[in-house]
């Protein structure tokens, strides 16, 4: 079967379904592709931290109902190495800005539902499997659902599908430069029915490796450990991780409360990252193009920050015949990317275990905690990049 649309998305995930969203308001119309069911997607557990932003942006989408009742609103966050903790306070180095603290499958769940509501139509388990004619005026997207092969004709293709989708694929090799880094270790993750023990999220480093405390809501925590890339969670009882949590997240006078844990998963921890986001009719948005590890909880962040750029572009393509912000699309996204990038990596070297405790490295990884709490310069530069820059 042949169909069109003007824009045509690949992906249902917070980009995707932002930027159907954006594109609807303005009138113009889109098809979402997406590979999995809708139950697959909004019950796949991933970080769950939103900078203003984003919030800014589901608000303005109208899709923050829940998000405004549920989302927990946190104005600063603890920092510790080997059982010293720091708090560093987003409201008077940022000047009011702060971070929501709500799962991404919410986020997601709420998106496809306004999506729904606006008659926006998403196509669950339909798999784009290859892109055609990006340098014409009218690309299509093949695709199965169903079992059978359709095409969707469409002006623009949005490559929204994530690292493994097919989107990058489409760009020619020579357009780009690609920059990678796999990290020597990975993320134990729980989501625990027990109440956070603390108001706000804990970083830690420890000799033994590096933990996080963050939490969903009053009842439900959510921590993570640093862990062998080739561990398993079957080397993981369940009070192991309490107990292993428990020494890294410790400090004099403060105890860990545990409680049955519901979900357990193992995530290997990366930076990517292409110099070049788009060719011709194709544009990539979020973990298409970038990936970036989760110490600095700006995945989906980024992601939503492109598709802004992305729908501006679109919007001014289509109602004013100006395709000026659309060849600027990559440049525009790359600032805050880069910038993304190197906080990510910066707390990941911060608080992770690499070095032997005691080694020069390490004495710097103390060096810049402790200056952390010495220079209002310093702290100032965690907050505003923590919460998100306002600027780029
Ligand atoms: N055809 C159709 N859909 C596809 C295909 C394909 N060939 N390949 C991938 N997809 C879908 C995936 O099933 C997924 O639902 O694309 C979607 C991509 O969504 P995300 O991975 O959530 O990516 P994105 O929207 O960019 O959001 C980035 O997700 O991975 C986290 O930490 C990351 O928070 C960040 C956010
Ligand atoms: C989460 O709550 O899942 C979370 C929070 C902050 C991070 C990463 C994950 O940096």
């Amino acid at each position: 079967m042949k169909h069109s649309t003007k824009v045509g998305i690949i992906g249902a995930g917070p980009a995707g379904l932002t930027l159907a969203l954006l594109l609807q308001r303005k009138g113009i119309d889109c098809i979402i592709l997406e590979n999995r069911s809708r139950q697959y997607v909004e019950s796949r557990v991933r970080a769950g931290l939103l900078e203003q932003n984003t919030v800014d942006l589901i608000r303005e989408l109208g899709a923050s109902e829940r998000l405004d009742k549920e989302g927990l609103e946190h104005h600063g966050v603890y920092l510790s190495f080997n059982g010293v903790r720091q708090r560093v306070p987003f409201k008077e180095l940022t000047g009011g800005r702060c971070i929501t603290i709500y799962g991404q499958q919410e986020v997601v769940k709420d998106l496809i539902q306004a999506n729904l509501d606006r008659g926006i139509e998403i196509l669950f388990e339909a798999h784009a499997k290859h892109i055609e004619g990006i340098k014409t005026d009218n690309p299509s997207i093949f695709y199965q659902h169903n079992g059978e092969e359709h095409e969707l004709t469409c002006d623009f293709v949005a490559g929204c599908d994530g690292y493994h989708g097919i989107g990058r694929q489409h760009l020619p090799k020579d357009t780009y430069n690609e920059f990678r880094i796999e990290y020597p270790f990975s993320w134990l993750g729980i989501l625990a029915n027990v109440a956070p023990s603390s108001d706000e999220l804990i970083y830690a480093y420890h000799e033994r490796g590096f933990s996080l405390h963050s939490l969903r809501s009053e009842t439900v925590s959510r921590l993570y450990i640093q862990v062998e890339n080739d561990d398993t969670v079957d080397n993981w009882p369940d009070e192991k991780v309490w107990e292993e949590l428990s020494i890294r997240l410790g400090t004099e006078g403060w105890s860990l409360q545990s409680g049955p844990i519901f979900e357990k998963s193992i995530t290997p921890m990366r930076s990517f990252m292409i110099d070049n986001m788009q060719h011709g009719r194709l544009f990539l948005a979020g973990d298409a193009a970038h990936i970036v590890p989760p110490t600095g909880g700006k995945g989906l962040n980024l992601a939503v920050a492109d598709i802004r750029f992305l729908a501006s572009a679109l919007t001014n393509w289509y109602e004013n015949q100006d395709d000026s912000l659309l060849q600027s699309y990559s440049q525009d996204c790359l600032r805050r990317i880069w910038r993304a990038q190197d906080f990510s990596n910066f707390m990941t070297y911060l608080f992770h275990k690499q070095a032997p405790h005691g080694s020069f490295e390490n004495l710097l990884q103390k060096s810049k905690f402790d200056y952390i709490g010495i220079s209002k310069a310093q702290a100032t530069t965690i907050a505003e990049n923590y919460v998100g820059l306002k600027e780029i």
